[in-house]
């Protein structure tokens, strides 16, 4: 089994190096278009095998598709990072042409690939990929609400003082600051965290998730690559464990949720066969509205793709 890591910049290398520390594959391929960065990120990688005790094999190459050929899992992490002061959307008229023709190049050498798109504006980048992909939207979809809700279980943790591994949580939406958090979704151990922790508290940590790419950013003067890396690889595992996880996944909705030809945040089944099911949980009106308010901003920028008339 090979998988294919597109972008050996920080969540594309992060990715890779979770994908062999795990050993979801024999082979992993990282792949950017700089001159030997991703030889050099995929040797020194390869370097800690011995010391990790992991075969996955890792390698990398410039912008050679033929060596991603045969790739059963394609993450796409290519385009550029935000900026403090830049919203995701604004990376748009660039990541744009990159993912459409990355896309392509994937689906040329591994016709059969799932592929998980990483780069931003996610959910449009989504979009952008699937067109340039003409394969089922089931097995082109995007990672963020893993890395959203991941965010919003560690705020929790911290402020109960327990361990993140007992925090479930629900995130919808778009991967942008209307994204939107379900407190009646969001469990500690089994105790819904309504009972634990006060409304204002809570909010607050919402609000928080909402902008914790940004406060990232803001910190680093770049976007963050630890959480998004792994949070990749964890679907990764899924799909290639046809684990049958439900995970938050930005998916091309047909009728769900009242919605129609937008990529957005849902939960799904993931396993073998990529999005093997979309799951329609009950929101009330409010959370309804917010969702519909995530898919209005969705959609704006969906229109910028359109007028830039690439695909
Ligand atoms: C973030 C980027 C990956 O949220 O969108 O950190």
């Amino acid at each position: 089994m090979k998988i294919t890591v597109v972008g050996a910049g920080n969540v594309g290398a992060t990715c890779a190096n979770c994908i062999a520390q795990k050993e979801l594959a024999n082979e992993v391929v990282l792949l950017d278009i700089k001159e030997g960065v991703a030889e050099g990120k995929a040797l020194d990688m390869w370097q800690t095998a011995p010391i990790n005790y992991y075969n996955t094999k890792v390698s990398g190459v410039t912008n050679d598709y033929a060596a991603t050929a045969g790739s059963e899992v394609v993450v796409i992490t290519s385009g550029l990072p935000r900026k403090p002061g830049m919203s995701r959307d604004d990376l748009i008229s660039i990541n744009a042409g990159i993912v459409k023709s990355v896309t392509e190049n994937v689906v040329k050498h591994s016709p059969d690939a799932i592929i998980i798109i990483v780069s931003n504006p996610l959910d449009v980048m989504c979009y952008a990929a699937y067109l340039a992909a003409k394969k089922p939207s089931t097995k082109v979809f995007g990672m963020a609400g893993v890395l959203d809700t991941a965010r919003y279980r560690a705020f929790i943790a911290n402020e109960l003082h327990v361990s993140p591994k007992d925090i479930q949580a629900l995130l919808m939406g778009g991967h942008g600051d209307t994204m939107v958090p379900l407190p009646r979704y969001t469990t500690v151990a089994g105790i819904p965290v309504t009972e634990l922790i006060d409304a204002d508290k809570l909010d607050a940590i919402i609000e928080r998730t909402k902008k914790g790419g940004g406060e990232l950013v803001n910190l680093m003067g770049t976007s963050a690559w630890y959480a998004p890396g792994a949070a990749a690889a964890q679907m990764v595992e899924a799909i290639v464990r046809d684990q049958k996880r439900i995970f938050p996944v930005c998916t091309l909705l047909n009728g769900e949720y009242g919605m129609e030809g937008i990529y957005l945040g849902v939960p799904v089944v993931l396993g073998k066969n990529g999005i093997e099911k979309v799951i329609e949980v009950k929101l009330n009106d409010a959370e309804m509205e917010l969702l519909k308010g995530s898919a209005t901003a969705v959609k704006s920028v969906m229109n910028v793709l359109d007028k830039m008339d690439i695909i």
